[in-house]
């Protein structure tokens, strides 16, 4: 019962990573708050929550809409009380090179992978802090570290979404408010088999993915979940502008 208690939204928790870690956390002991855009994947998410006996709670939210956010954190804090933990893992993947792009995709691209956390981050720190402080953890990627060809606003989303999470770092540990993220590899979620399904051969893509990395195989979500745990749990109190890399050693190449 790593996260007795605590209250905890895991947005884009109606699929792959953020459903795991929403099952994960929710075993752990939060009263988990599962926020994405689809509201059958996110009611999904609940009753799986629920038919382990576990609490949980679906808001349908689009992390891109200013209102939409604002609301939900409200609803939070209307519901329980208080506000612990914010996971922003809803992230978006597109294709394309700066010249390349339509400039519509780059915004919508940028809006939910970065405006959408940080509007999520907006509205929960004054809360967080209200109830004494609270921890952020941000789900970037290997590709905000190193950028991958021909996915520039991919990269460019995830390496702003590490410099968000140093930025509130920084701002907030007076408050006894942690960011931290994660930058995962390339991992075994429909985002990543929705990208392997586009390709012509999609066996040989997944191979190529594999085999650029130490560990010559794809991550699983709960390998992700996991890390997300750590640095969201009392188990990390000193770690706070953190960026845990888990991607089978790619970027330590
Ligand atoms: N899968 C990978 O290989 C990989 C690798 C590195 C980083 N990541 C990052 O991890 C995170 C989770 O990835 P995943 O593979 O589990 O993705 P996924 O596509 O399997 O799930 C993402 C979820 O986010 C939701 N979502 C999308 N836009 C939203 C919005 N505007 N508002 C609210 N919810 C929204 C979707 O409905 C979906 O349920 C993303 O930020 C992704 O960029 C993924």
């Amino acid at each position: 019962m790593r996260l007795k208690d605590k209250v905890a939204i895991i947005t884009g928790a109606g699929a792959g990573m953020g459903r795991v870690t929403a099952v994960l956390f929710s075993e752990e002991g939060a009263r988990t708050v599962v926020v994405d855009i689809d509201e059958k994947a996110g009611q999904e998410t609940v009753d799986m929550i629920r038919a382990k006996g576990q609490e949980a709670l679906f808001i349908s939210t689009d992390i891109a809409d200013v209102s939409q956010v604002s609301s939900m954190v409200r609803k939070v804090t209307e519901e329980y009380g208080r506000l612990d933990i914010l996971v922003n893992n809803a992230g978006v993947y597109a294709r394309g090179d700066v010249v390349s792009i339509d400039e519509k995709l780059w915004d919508r691209i940028m809006n939910v992978n970065l405006r959408g956390a940080f509007l999520c981050c907006k509205y929960s720190i004054s809360e967080m802090i209200r109830n004494g402080g609270g921890t952020i953890v941000n789900v970037a990627s290997e590709c905000g570290i190193g950028a991958w060809k021909n996915q520039v606003v991919y990269n460019v989303s995830k390496a702003g979404l590490i410099f968000l999470t140093k930025s509130i770092a920084v701002d907030f540990a007076s408050k006894n408010v942690r960011a931290n993220c994660v930058c995962p590899g390339t991992t075994e979620t429909p985002l990543a088999a929705a990208y392997f399904a586009k390709q012509p051969d999609p066996e040989k893509a997944r191979r190529d993915f594999e085999e650029i990395r130490p560990a010559n195989r794809l991550g699983r979500p709960e390998e992700t979940a996991y890390g997300i745990l750590y640095l969201a749990s009392d188990e990390s109190p000193y770690a706070t502008g953190a960026v845990l890399s888990i991607d089978g050693g790619y970027t330590a190449q």
